[in-house]
């Protein structure tokens, strides 16, 4: 396995130090093992160029895999992360987080994204990198997501989207066809996200974009993954998608 964190050379190689530089402070290979989809760490980062991340701040982290993400944003920005996932063992997401010295910032659970244990109004800001859509396209999510933020606190997510919706299995190019039933009817474009939240009266948007790095994090993903995973929609799709449709967007809110 590898280390966690590059101490030679305090670099990592395969990422752009130019437009990651935090990021590649990290092991590639500690990154990608522990990886559930696209680069957790650059997605991170990306979103923390939205999202005022400040040391200090209790930050709700939902559907954190193998708290990479949790762990990054907790040594980079000093914030305390409650690292949740209805998936992982929390037992490993400690002992990741002990390995990267940030057990007494990252507080990781095992729970569901729709039982969260937590004080209402107990967080800053609750973010989810590659996990909303697991959840969040119920519109009663939001609402019931706000009850844990502070007024003012923040709402961040990164994940997959569309530049244009498609409404049916018609509308769909051939290549995702194969499972737009399952996967592709459910990923939308992020004005759709934008007006998804907007229309709760509950939050302000304040960053809904696709992000310029998210095409080059997808064409990694597909292309580092082995190809006997070739049943993931991403994997499938991405080698077609020479018109660019699938990016990855960011959104970020406030709570009024
Ligand atoms: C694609 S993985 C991404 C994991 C991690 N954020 C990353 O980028 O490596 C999606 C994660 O969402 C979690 N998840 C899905 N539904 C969930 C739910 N209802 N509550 C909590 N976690 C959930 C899964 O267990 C999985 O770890």
């Amino acid at each position: 396995m590898g280390q966690p964190f590059e101490e030679q050379s305090g670099v990592n190689p395969l990422i752009d130090e130019l437009i990651f530089p935090r990021t590649a402070k990290y092991d590639e290979r500690w990154i990608r093992e522990n990886a559930l989809g696209e680069n957790a760490l650059c997605q991170a980062e990306c979103l923390a160029h939205h999202l005022p991340f400040s040391a200090g701040m209790r930050v709700l982290e939902l559907g954190c895999g193998k708290a990479t993400s949790s762990i990054f944003l907790a040594r980079e920005f000093e914030v305390q992360v409650w690292a949740t996932d209805s998936g992982t063992s929390a037992t490993e997401n400690f002992h990741r987080a002990i390995s990267l010295e940030s057990e007494t910032r990252v507080f990781p659970l095992r729970v569901d994204a729709h039982d969260l244990p937590f004080a209402r109004e107990f967080f800053d800001a609750a973010v989810a990198i590659d996990s909303y859509l697991y959840f969040g396209t119920d519109e009663r999510y939001l609402p019931y997501l706000v009850h844990f933020i502070r007024p003012g606190g923040f709402i961040g997510v990164v994940d997959i989207g569309l530049r244009r919706e498609i409404g049916s299995i018609e509308e769909a190019p051939e290549y995702l066809r194969p499972q737009y039933e399952k996967y592709w009817s459910s990923i939308h474009t992020v004005e759709w996200w934008k007006q998804h939240w907007q229309k709760t009266g509950l939050v302000d948007v304040q960053c809904a974009q696709f992000l310029p790095e998210g095409d080059r994090l997808l064409h990694n993903y597909w292309v580092e993954r082995p190809s006997d995973q070739n049943e993931d929609p991403i994997m499938r799709a991405m080698p077609n998608d020479d018109a660019g449709l699938i990016g990855l967007f960011c959104l970020v809110a406030r709570k009024r």
